[in-house]
């Protein structure tokens, strides 16, 4: 059986609030510009909140409806993890109470991509994993590779996590994934790196052409791969970059505006974070009925690229 079953959601963003209007206070910049060039009015910033912190409260959202006991792997799609070794998956795996569980775990690095990356791995390994369920997690804490000092950059990312719990099912599911190796469009270098700093940099105009052009690409990349019209779609869940980014995207593909879910005025953009933790949001406001399908298309570092179509259960 090559379909999936997602079995509940669950996201989590701190409590602290970075608003366009103290962003003003910090750099050269204005929430009038802010908006108009990106749609993000706040983010949501860590006080104490780690990497795992995040996580954890994500995920543990998601297990609440289910039987944690059967979960047999773990992902974490992160590009901000606490540690190079562990995981964050393993030390998931700990505070969930699963250490004395047979599970597989281990986290996934594909920047923005990391949460359809990690939805398609997951579907893969389930299919040697009888009866067990993928716990899917993307949690990144930005705030810590971003210089605050950059407007070109500090004005767009937030920190937060959203997880899902998926088994095997009849759900349709397809997945393309790409990349294109190119270290100059973005970049975050290791912290034990000997460059000058650690902080995040990205060529903006180069990522937001690359976006508009590989978004519809991956979308009919999925609907070629299914046979399904772009009218049997209930929802695109876009990667959380820019609202001027998705909004070229419908246009281009003659679409429904409200089709593409869009919460990146509350979050900003939070790298692998932004997919579940936007699916998670949307299966909270009861927006989601069974049988929905729908695309998520991540874009980002590497650079990567691609998209899942999951079928709502
Ligand atoms: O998650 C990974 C994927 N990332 C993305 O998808 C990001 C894609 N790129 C973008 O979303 C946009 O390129 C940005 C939002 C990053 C920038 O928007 P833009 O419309 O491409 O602006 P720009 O870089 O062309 O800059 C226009 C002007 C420049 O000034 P001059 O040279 O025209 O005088 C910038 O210096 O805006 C200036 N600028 C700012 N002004 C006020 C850049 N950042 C700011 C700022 N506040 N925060």
């Amino acid at each position: 059986m090559d379909g999936i079953k997602v079995l509940s959601t669950g996201y989590y963003a701190p409590e602290n609030i970075l608003d366009n209007f103290d962003l003003e206070k910090m750099v050269e910049t204005s929430d009038d510009w802010i908006v108009s060039r990106t749609g993000i009015k706040k983010r949501h910033i860590s006080k104490g909140e780690d990497c795992t912190e995040m996580a954890y409260q994500a995920a543990l959202q998601a297990i609440e409806k289910i039987d944690k006991n059967k979960i047999g792997i773990i992902i974490c799609a992160t590009m901000t993890p606490d540690y190079f070794t562990p995981s964050t998956a393993c030390l998931l795996q700990e505070r969930l109470g699963l250490n004395d569980h047979e599970v597989m775990c281990f986290d996934l690095s594909a920047a923005c991509s990391g949460f359809v990356y990690a939805l398609t791995v997951a579907q893969a390994l389930l299919k040697n994993t009888k009866d067990k369920y993928a716990l899917v997690v993307g949690s990144e804490e930005l705030s810590k590779i971003i210089d605050f000092t950059d407007r070109n950059t500090c004005v767009l990312f937030g920190d937060g996590a959203g997880a899902v719990v998926v088994s095997q099912g009849d759900g349709l599911f397809a997945s393309y994934c790409n990349s294109a190796g190119n270290i100059g469009a973005l970049k975050a270098p290791a912290i034990n790196n000997k460059e000058d700093n650690h902080y995040l940099t990205m060529a903006g105009q180069e990522v937001f052409k690359f976006a508009v052009k590989v978004i519809p690409e991956s979308i009919n990349a999925i609907l070629e791969k299914t046979g399904l019209e772009f009218d049997d779609i209930a929802y695109v869940v876009c990667h959380q970059a820019n609202y001027r980014i998705i909004k070229n995207v419908y246009k281009k593909m003659k679409a429904e505006p409200e089709k593409f879910y869009m919460n990146l005025q509350e979050y900003g953009n939070t790298s692998a974070a932004s997919i579940p933790l936007a699916l998670g949001e949307m299966n909270a406001k009861g927006m989601l009925k069974s049988g929905d399908k729908i695309i998520c298309v991540g874009f980002g570092g590497g650079l990567t690229w691609g998209a899942t179509l999951i079928e709502w259960s």
